[in-house]
């Protein structure tokens, strides 16, 4: 069968959304959450920032008939601050003086029709991850990129994934020269555990299946 694809409005709507994601690798996340969906059990993202991935999995979700759940503190990661390279100036609320991605996020859905499909957790992913009791079948691991953020997110998140269920991450570089190692290394983790087996690479994502 080949692999689901978004419709030319949701393709239009996630490249029109501010975000990092490339295309090519947007059409494989949405290929797997297709996949993962057919569990009936919810689509989880850690790292909303304005919504452009977000959007692809609630597309899923509604045509799946379950939920996306994504989780941010929408305050930025490490890189997304004030003078480092992914920083952007407009997603800071003057208020405050802090980054806020939370009403951006907001309006890309909104414009998008997928509001209704997606449960917004505004928070830090370890303190989620403990209260969420739940399994899912799709995890989505995209928020911060250090060893403590990326790590903390796996050991959180990576327990709930359903058997057959899908772990994806994203910015998986093996050669450090093309990005930060963070990533890559919760990805060997995985695969070391034996709990998981890789079933497709795109670029930096890396789409894993939970066994048994
Ligand atoms: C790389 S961006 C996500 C990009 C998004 N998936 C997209 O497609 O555009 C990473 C996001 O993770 C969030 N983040 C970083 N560490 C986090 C943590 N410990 N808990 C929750 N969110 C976190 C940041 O606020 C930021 O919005």
């Amino acid at each position: 069968m080949p692999a689901a694809e978004p419709t030319p409005e949701i393709l239009a709507a996630f490249e029109a959304a501010k975000g990092f994601m490339p295309a090519k690798e947007g059409l494989a996340l949405y290929a797997a959450a297709a996949d993962a969906a057919k569990l009936g059990l919810p689509l989880l993202e850690v790292g909303t920032y304005c919504g452009r991935s977000t959007i692809l999995l609630a597309d899923v979700a509604r045509a799946a008939g379950t939920v996306a759940v994504t989780v941010d503190h929408h305050r930025g990661s490490e890189e997304q601050q004030p003078g480092w390279e992914y920083h952007d100036p407009t997603v800071v609320d003057p208020e405050v003086g802090v980054m806020d991605t939370l009403p951006t996020f907001r309006r890309t859905l909104r414009k998008a029709g997928l509001e209704d499909h997606v449960v917004a957790v505004v928070g830090r992913s370890p303190q989620v991850a403990a209260v969420w009791a739940g399994q899912l079948g799709f995890v989505f691991i995209d928020g911060g990129h250090t060893d403590e953020h990326a790590g903390a997110d796996y050991e959180g998140w990576a327990p709930k994934v359903a058997p057959g269920g899908l772990l994806v991450i994203h910015d998986v570089f093996p050669d450090p020269a093309d990005g930060g190692q963070a990533p890559y290394r919760v990805y060997l983790r995985a695969l070391e555990s034996g709990d998981f087996e890789e079933i497709s690479v795109t670029d930096s994502l890396r789409v894993l299946r939970r066994r048994g």
